[in-house]
């Protein structure tokens, strides 16, 4: 796919997801208010687009996605209120903007990302869907957000910061922490479509992948990027002294697993779908990405 047409359907993907995102919450108050400063902040989407472009790729219609696709990133966004607080990474920068706690206290911040993970299923129980299909949606985002996904990820992401890890750990970590969400974002997206067995293996399969290469250059970035460009605070994990790939191996290393993830992903892709041009040019954009 050439830049420029990804560059298109991208943004026309984002504005679908912003244009809804910008419905939630609208009623008075100093929650809702919290709860929207983080989900409107901006953010590259990634999570939602997969699950409008799994939908597509499935045979399905994207608007059928939509629902779900806020919910991912209600869910998302939850987590990065949560990570950032002071009883965990207490970073006072995200999405280029104070953090949520900064602007309206621990307290609200801890609410805000409570309600958000709530409304997140709410939205999904919304969805227009048979009542199977959002059972099923249900506990594929169960299963990400929970004990066996982010907050598991999250917990001995915290728990390792006393210990010395190895590189199987910290994989294991990232998986939980990153993976679990971006492989509910592609199942949901199959979900919508009413796709098959195999296209939610594939889709488990690529996003497991690009989740590994998506936190690693998270990782990279943490500690060769800028403040600025990545508007979030560089050095953080150093700060919390975080075990990171770049505690094992050098960044040339680093950015290899990257690639060697990016093409993983993309290998379980084929065969598997109608058309997968955009889920290729995502993950490779995804490789070079700076922020
Ligand atoms: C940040 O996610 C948290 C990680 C899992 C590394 P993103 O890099 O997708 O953050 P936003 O949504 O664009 O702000
Ligand atoms: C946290 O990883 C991923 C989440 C589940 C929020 P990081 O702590 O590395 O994420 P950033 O770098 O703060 O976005
Ligand atoms: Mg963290
Ligand atoms: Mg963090
Ligand atoms: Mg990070």
């Amino acid at each position: 796919m050439q830049p420029q047409e990804f560059e298109r359907e991208y943004d026309s993907c984002r504005e679908m997801i912003e244009e809804q995102l910008r419905l939630y919450f609208t009623e008075d108050g100093v929650l809702n208010q919290a709860m929207r400063y983080s989900l409107l902040a901006g953010g590259k989407r990634i999570r939602p687009i997969i699950v409008l472009q799994f939908c597509k790729a499935a045979g399905g219609d994207m608007t059928a996605a939509l629902p779900a696709a806020c919910a991912v990133e209600m869910l998302h966004t939850y987590s990065l209120i949560h990570d950032d607080l002071p009883c965990m990474d207490n970073d006072s920068l995200r999405r280029g903007k104070p953090t949520n706690h900064i602007v309206y206290g621990e307290c609200l911040a801890t609410l805000a990302g409570d309600a958000l993970q709530a409304e997140a299923f709410g939205t999904l129980l919304k969805s227009e869907l048979s009542a199977a299909a959002v059972v099923k949606m249900g506990r594929i985002l169960t299963q990400a957000a929970g004990a066996s996904g982010i907050c598991q990820g999250q917990a001995l992401d915290m728990l390792g910061e006393e210990k010395k890890l190895s590189l199987d750990e910290l994989t294991a970590i990232h998986h939980h922490k990153t993976s679990a969400l971006l492989i509910a974002a592609a199942q949901l997206g199959v979900a919508a479509a009413g796709g098959s067995d195999s296209q939610l293996r594939a889709a488990e399969d690529y996003a497991h992948h690009l989740g590994l290469a998506f936190q690693v250059q998270d990782d990279i970035l943490d500690f060769a990027g800028t403040t600025e460009v990545l508007g979030k605070p560089a050095g953080s994990d150093k700060t919390n002294h975080k075990t990171t790939f770049l505690t094992f191996m050098n960044l040339h290393d680093a950015r290899h697993i990257v690639g060697d993830q990016t093409h993983y992903a993309i290998a379980a892709l084929h065969n598997n779908f109608v058309n997968t041009t955009f889920l290729e040019a995502l993950a490779i954009n995804l490789e070079e990405r700076k922020c």
